[in-house]
């Protein structure tokens, strides 16, 4: 294995569809109009120097390295911004062009400390090539005069006050000023391809310098630390604080992040079995060589000092932790559930799935309960999340996943963005997001919070739809109201697509008057005028895509709000090209792959029903076993089973369901009256308090297998170093399988994968060797569509003609009044991921130490409160305690907060409010009250406690 090195092709490639011819140093080349004449070069192979020029980047002329000669036409012109043109012949290396260029890098020299072999950068420099590539053996400057090199003059140890001291308050990169060629690409950087504008050029000529906001330091700056400067900047200026640590790394690896559903591709670079860095893959066909901090950064956790690498067992859960070896743990899992089965009956076991696992162990684990244990009581946090996605667009378009690939929002007019917040939860696409937007189109943003995206640097909504939390089908369906009643229909889309009947039975229904946005502010509080706006942009401004988040599938209508957005896209013929659609941006990295996968208690691979004769014949021949036909336990369904005693242990892959699902003392009541519950996870997470084996499970650094991101792109993840714990999670499964007696003799994951593509239609074309080789596969990939679908629905539905529903707004039980006044809406940061046990665990906690509570001026003052005061938030489920943060982002009445860390236990205040449909908690409405306190809760108190007792741990040495 050999160090990756992508070429670098100076400029952005052009999109023309229309090529031009050209000479360069007398070899005949052909590319697209519009083509730099660098990037045209470096297409035949000939690298003209360069500095300021970088193909993630717009061009920018400044460092005056890349010039060309034209014949003909007079002067030495960039060749970084200058476009092809037909017929032209172009030299790069001439006499004149040669002294030209040594004398700009004796100037660039002449202001660099000429510490090379010390430098981190030693090896990756840009600089370091440049003065290679234009022969610079002299430097006729010396330091005595203005410099930025040295703290004290050389000639009289004078102060310089030109010399600016090193910035290293990011934890993960540092920057030093003494070091920097101006050369602009990381201010660029953070505009282009971050777009959060956080660095400026200050002064001018020589005195320019590089500044993070107003001359403020990196941490406390806007810079939400997604790297992009970094991996821009050409010099060691900008570097990661382990390369400074580690050293240059020898040899690089293609994976896929393993936080959130963007999917983001990256070369790890390593040294040995260490990480040195992640860069961002610029062939990652869903993040196009970018990434977010917790991508980039955030993979302390792999090698943190909590992890737990030994398999543990205990009896009761009072009783300290003893480790045991692999035997004795999958041989105490397999005793128990068969022996609990023998007592209570077929019924009394099940599993949790993960979505952070792969597709393949995901895929497992559900085979194991099926057909070990002869049940479907298997879910997946999908079902706290997005359950609500796979059954509305099921039932309307036919297929339970988004319609498009990230690509398509370059074609897009107008986004309406619903109840999702990507520059936080989704950032890779959050930042194309906007870059589209700068670009010119439209924003509507439906969202109770004023996001970021609603007004930020260069960005600024259209239309904020500030609504009540918990009306989303009422705003979605009185848009629907005018695009109807107004006559923006696209008529010949629907008849051509979608049922007509249905159609106009739907047209009729959200024409009544109580669905105008007038007669629907009473529950919104929307303006109306604003819905009508927002409706006729949606409706003619071109091409429309809907991007929506957990702000819509976390309420006891979240199905039915997925429907309500479908039909939009429907009525307005939205749908089936690039630019529109509907896109659900998924929460955890393989959240649309453990559904995929058969996660679902009703469902086996590719959303087929267990109760389909000729489905469930395919894979009992296949895995030689019958299926029970009847759909499983749900999550909350297993909770409410165990607390009547009658469902007795359950195995739990990945996932934290104390922390992640609502109304906390329910979840602990249920597991708490389970004989046996097998968590197996990274560290000892809140669930495992509640456990009675604990199997140790492996990051996505030392495991081989794929990730499904919301694009239903199918990425790989490759092993870089030996798993800690000594399994890949797959074949911590199969060990329990073996144990049952069932005959699995997997020995790579791709077996895995072969067995899905055998048995899913939509899979049919899928391999890990095709994945290889094309980078990337989104599924439907077989006979129809061998090379994946991009773009779903494109000439007809999956399911034939598009279903209109009806969508009537039903206000959620969940109610205000005068004991629970506020409204609690819940989400997530930028920094801190889901139940926060990866990135709490890196120095990501720089930046979100502990979730608080964001409370409106009004309401605050109302209550005495101050910022930063201890709080009580109290709701009918429960109360818990945070320190308050004092802004009008939230609108009065509402208040907003995080769930990434266990001591705040923000889930014992939600409640077990559920979608109709799916059961997917209502997670975004809280009827709640606020007041001020002293601190945590008693709760919180006891909580802590018997986390320390829970998690005690005797080794195995000194168990014997
Ligand atoms: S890390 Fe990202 S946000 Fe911060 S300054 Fe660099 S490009 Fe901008
Ligand atoms: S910090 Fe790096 S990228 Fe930014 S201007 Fe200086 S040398 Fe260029
Ligand atoms: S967390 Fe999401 S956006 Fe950030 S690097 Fe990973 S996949 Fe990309
Ligand atoms: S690379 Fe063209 S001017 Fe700098």
């Amino acid at each position: 294995m050999a160090l990756i090195k992508e070429t670098d092709y100076g400029t952005p490639a052009s999109k023309s569809e229309k090529m031009v011819s050209l000479t360069i140093d007398g070899v005949e080349v052909t590319v697209p109009e519009g083509t730099s004449i660098m990037r045209a070069a470096m297409e035949m192979g000939t690298t003209i120097p360069k500095l300021c020029a970088t193909d993630m980047l717009e061009s920018f002329g400044s460092c005056r390295l890349c010039l060309i000669e034209i014949e003909g036409r007079n002067g030495t012109p960039a060749s970084c911004t200058t476009p092809v043109a037909p017929g032209i012949a172009v030299k790069t290396q001439t006499p004149r062009l040669a002294a030209i260029r040594k004398g700009v890098m004796e100037l660039y020299i002449s202001d660099h400390p000429l510490d090379c072999l010390t430098c981190a950068a030693n090896g990756d420099c840009e600089l370091q090539d440049m003065a290679g590539a234009v022969g610079l053996r002299d430097v006729r400057y010396g330091y005595d005069g203005a410099n930025h090199v040295f703290e004290k003059s050389r000639l009289d140890s004078a102060a310089n006050d030109l010399w600016l001291s090193k910035d290293e308050t990011n934890p993960y990169f540092s920057y030093d000023p003494s070091k920097c060629i101006v050369c602009n690409r990381c201010v660029r950087a953070c505009e282009e391809v971050q777009g959060t504008f956080a660095l400026t050029i200050s002064g001018r000529g020589f005195d320019s310098r590089v500044s993070p906001g107003m001359s403020e330091d990196f941490l406390s700056s806007e810079c939400v630390s997604c790297g992009a400067c970094v991996q821009a900047c050409p010099t060691a200026t900008l570097t990661e604080k382990d390369v400074i640590k580690i050293g240059q790394p020898e040899h690089s690896v293609i994976t896929t992040c393993a936080y959130c559903g963007v999917g983001c591709a990256f070369k790890a670079e390593m040294r040995g079995e260490e990480v040195v860095r992640m860069v961002p893959w610029k062939d990652g066909k869903a993040n196009r060589g970018h990434s977010c901090v917790k991508g980039r950064f955030a993979y302390g956790y792999a090698t943190h000092q909590d992890r737990i690498t030994k398999p543990m067992v205990r009896d009761k859960i009072t009783d300290p932790w003893r480790e045991v070896s692999w035997e004795e743990a999958i041989a105490r899992v397999a005793g128990d559930f068969r022996r609990i089965q023998e007592q209570y009956g077929r019924t009394a076991v099940g599993g949790i799935t993960s979505s952070r696992c792969t597709n393949e162990e995901a895929y497992l684990v559900q085979k194991l309960i099926r057909a070990g244990f002869g049940v479907n009581n298997v879910d997946t946090c999908a079902r706290v999340c997005h359950s609500p996605t796979g059954y509305g667009l099921k039932t309307a378009f036919g297929e339970s996943s988004g319609t498009q690939d990230f690509d398509s929002v370059e074609n897009t007019d107008v986004i309406l963005v619903i109840g999702a917040n990507p520059p936080d939860a989704h950032p890779v696409f959050g930042s194309r997001m906007k870059k589209r937007i700068r670009e010119g189109a439209k924003l509507i943003v439906v969202d109770p919070r004023r996001t970021d995206l609603v007004n930020s640097p260069h960005i600024k909504a259209d239309y904020h739809l500030p609504l009540q939390p918990g009306t989303n089908v009422a705003v979605v369906t009185a848009m629907a109201h005018v695009i109807v009643t107004e006559g923006l229909v696209n008529e010949e889309f629907v008849r051509a697509r979608c049922d007509w009947d249905e159609f106009q039975e739907w047209c009729e229904f959200v024409s009544q008057e109580v669905n105008s946005p007038e007669a629907m502010a009473q529950y919104t509080g929307v303006d109306p005028e604003l819905i009508r706006g927002a409706a006729r942009l949606y409706a003619t401004g071109g091409n429309a895509a809907i991007y929506y988040g957990l702000g819509v599938t976390e309420h006891s209508q979240g199905s039915t709000t997925v429907m309500a957005i479908a039909n939009l896209a429907m009525a307005t013929g939205n749908m089936g090209r690039t630019g529109v659609g509907v896109n659900p941006l998924r929460g955890q990295n393989n959240v649309q792959g453990s559904c995929d996968m058969a996660s679902f208690p009703h469902e086996l691979t590719g959303y087929r029903h267990i109760s389909d004769v000729e489905t469930r014949t395919a894979f009992e021949k296949e895995w030689n076993c019958t299926l029970d036909p009847e759909p499983g336990l749900r999550i909350p369904n297993m909770l409410d089973a165990a607390i009547e005693g009658t469902f007795k242990a359950i195995y739990i892959e990945g996932e934290d369901i104390l922390q992640s699902d609502p109304n906390t003392h329910h979840v602990s009541a249920g597991l708490a009256a389970m004989e046996c519950v097998v968590v197996q996870d990274l560290f000892l997470n809140e669930t495992a308090r509640y456990a009675h084996v604990f199997l140790p499970g492996c990051t996505f650094l030392e495991k081989d297998g794929t990730f499904t991101n919301a694009e239903r792109r199918i990425q790989m993840v490759t092993k870089v170093m030996t798993p800690k714990n000594g399994y890949a999670d797959w074949e911590i499964t199969q060990l329990i399988a073996q144990k049952l007696g069932l005959d699995w003799n997997y020995t790579d994951p791709s077996q895995i994968m072969d067995e899905i593509a055998r048995l899913t239609p939509t899979f049919t074309g899928v391999s890990f060797e095709k994945i290889r080789e094309h980078g990337s596969i989104q599924w439907p990939c077989n006979d129809d569509a061998p090379d994946g679908t991009p773009i779903m629905h494109v000439d007809e539905f999956v399911r034939g003609k598009g279903k209109f529903m009806l969508t009537e707004y039903i206000p959620t039980d969940e109610r205000t009044g005068a004991r629970f006044p506020l409204i609690l809406t819940t989400g997530r940061i930028l920094s801190q991921y889901n139940v926060g046990a990866q990135t709490r665990r890196t120095e990501n906690t720089a930046w979100h130490p502990e979730d608080v509570l964001e409370i409106n001026p009004f309401d605050a003052e109302h209550r005495g409160i101050k910022d930063g005061d201890w709080v009580t938030v109290r709701s009918r489920a429960g109360e818990t305690a945070l320190r308050a943060v004092i802004t009008d982002r939230v609108a009065t009445g509402v208040v907003y907060t995080t769930f990434h860390h266990p001591t705040t236990q923000a889930n014992v205040i939600t409640t077990d409010f559920s979608d109709w449909a799916t059961n997917c908690p209502e997670f975004k409405v809280t009827a709640v009250e606020v007041a001020r306190s002293n601190g945590p809760t008693a709760y919180q108190e006891e909580y802590e406690e018997f986390s320390e007792l829970t998690r005690r741990i005797v080794p195995a040495e000194a168990a014997e």
